[in-house]
């Protein structure tokens, strides 16, 4: 595995790569990787001839008093990681280089944006659109994956990929979990003991979400008065939101059909997690 920083060196390795008839695999991340992360470099070592992995942490998608500073970073174990999962390009380009003086142009995905993190993170999402186009246009790859743990990103992404006509098939991967539920992020290392404990009722929510539609529950506003009451049983646990939506418009849901998700965010103590369940779907196995 080679690990590149320079970005036209980057570039013009993919084009030559595309050039000699080879199918490249991408998995953009932030780093600090786990098996949610390795779960899609393997989709990709799969899927493609080369696969590349993007890890930047991306200062436009942080917004002002976020975790941009405090966000994990370790690229020595990172490389170690991709390596033993068949990467071929660890691809880490500096802010600087990505975003120099004088940059000014941005990616906007209206309408999906405005509920659920994007109403809670203003300017997340032109963040995350911006950087993935530039890195779709760095790495111009054939397939593109990402996580089912960030439905409404993947969904943004999916939308831009289309209005834009560019030419990568984004693929959408189910969520790795811990062996007790809770959700795969680099941010859970920043919890404390007794907040990992404390972080499991975002997943009882959802199991207890999921157990009441399977009993035959249709009334979204019963089933999130549950899962609120559930999570704040949790002394360090604040809800930023809790609901129901349609898993393609991303706008509220009153009534529980076939393309209902539930989505939550919550802060336990400092640290913001988030996770997600299609109610269509099982009660969900950890
Ligand atoms: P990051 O949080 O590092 O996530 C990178 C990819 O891994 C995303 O597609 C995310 O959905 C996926 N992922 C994270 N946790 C997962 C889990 N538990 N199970 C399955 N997939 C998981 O998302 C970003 O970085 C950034 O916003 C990025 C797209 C790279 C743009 O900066």
């Amino acid at each position: 595995m080679e690990i590149i920083t320079d970005i036209q060196d980057m570039q013009q390795r993919c084009l030559a790569a595309r050039g000699e008839g080879k199918r490249l695999a991408f998995v953009p991340t932030m780093g600090y990787l786990h098996e949610g992360h390795l779960s899609l470099l393997r989709a990709a070592r799969a899927a493609g001839d080369v696969v590349v992995l993007s890890i930047f942490v991306n200062p436009t998608q942080f917004g002002a008093g976020e975790d941009f500073d405090s966000y994990p970073r370790d690229l020595s174990r990172d490389a170690e990681m991709a390596r033993a999962v068949g990467t071929d390009w660890l691809f880490a380009p500096r802010a600087s280089a990505m975003y120099p003086a004088g940059f000014s142009t941005w990616v906007e995905v209206e309408g999906l944006t405005g509920n659920l993190c994007g109403a809670s993170r203003p300017g997340h999402f032109r963040g995350v659109t911006t950087v993935v186009c530039k890195l779709f246009n760095i790495v111009q790859p054939h397939v593109a994956f990402f996580g089912q743990k960030d439905f409404q990103q993947l969904a943004v992404i999916r939308r831009m990929s289309a209005d834009l006509n560019l030419p990568v098939e984004v693929r959408g991967l189910p969520i790795v979990r811990e062996a007790d539920g809770l959700a795969m992020s680099s941010r859970n290392v920043k919890l404390t003991p007794d907040q990992r404990r404390q972080a499991l009722a975002l997943f009882d929510g959802i199991r207890l979400a999921a157990a009441q539609v399977k009993a035959g529950e249709r009334d979204s506003r019963r089933v999130l008065a549950a899962v609120r009451e559930r999570i704040q049983q949790e002394p360090e646990a604040r809800i930023d939101y809790i609901q129901v939506c349609h898993d393609e418009t991303l706008s509220d849901l009153e009534t529980i059909g076939p393309h209902a998700v539930l989505l939550l965010a919550v802060r336990v103590g400092a640290t913001r997690l988030i996770d997600n369940h299609h109610l269509g779907e099982e009660i969900p196995e950890p």
